[in-house]
């Protein structure tokens, strides 16, 4: 599908999965490929801390290049989005155990949490990409409880490891499009586990 996110303004929040940001930032191009404008966001953690899967620097240089825009990475820039309307619907991926607790519980002190909530506030979608080594453990009830939320939809995961990682669940980055596509019409792509 050529171009169907034209005139969709998405935003798309990174947290600190580090070892998925290079799948992330092409997932992303392909997003903009789509004809999505998209609001890059990152966690205070995902916007500076360097890792061995790279400095902090080169991956927000990378992915403002792709948006043409900033990357929000405060409270005060998310804050704009619940009062301006400004996003029609809100990626979250990679989104880690730390994030999928804070978004469970309306805990709201980071970047990414406070965009979730104001942009929840507006009654349009969220979609989550989980991507945590404790998603089958204490993360479990989190996605839980945000699976019965209301315009909160996951994009399709898949346990990475199970022998090596057996609590480990990570998102399927090429579902991505048409996870957002489906919550843009209210509906959870299925099967949400593959
Ligand atoms: C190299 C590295 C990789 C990490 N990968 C993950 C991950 O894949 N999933 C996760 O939930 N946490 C991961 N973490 C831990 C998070 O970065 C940490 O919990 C942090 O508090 C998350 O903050 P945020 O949710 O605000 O981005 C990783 C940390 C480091 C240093």
């Amino acid at each position: 599908m050529m171009e169907d996110f034209k005139n969709i303004k998405l935003g798309y929040a990174i947290c600190g999965s580090f070892c998925t940001f290079r799948k992330t930032i092409d997932e992303m191009k392909e997003i903009s490929r789509l004809g999505a404008d998209i609001y890059p966001i990152m966690s205070q953690n995902a916007y500076s801390l360097d890792t061995r899967f790279g400095l902090a620097a080169d991956f927000v240089n990378e992915i403002e290049n792709i948006c043409g825009k900033s990357v929000i990475h405060t409270i005060p820039q998310a804050e704009p989005i619940g009062p301006k309307k400004l996003l029609d619907v809100l990626v979250i991926s990679p989104c880690t155990g730390n994030t999928l607790a804070k978004l469970a519980n309306g805990v709201t002190d980071t970047s990414v949490a406070l965009a979730a909530k104001a942009h929840l506030r507006n009654v349009r979608p969220l979609v989550i990409g989980v991507s945590t080594n404790d998603a089958l453990a204490a993360a479990a009830k989190n996605i839980g409880v945000l699976m019965n939320n209301k315009n909160i939809y996951f994009i399709p995961m898949s346990q990475d490891d199970p022998s090596g990682k057996p609590n480990s669940v990570v998102v399927r980055f090429e579902k991505t499009a048409d996870a957002i596509r489906s919550a843009l019409n209210q509906t959870q792509l299925q099967p949400v586990y593959i």
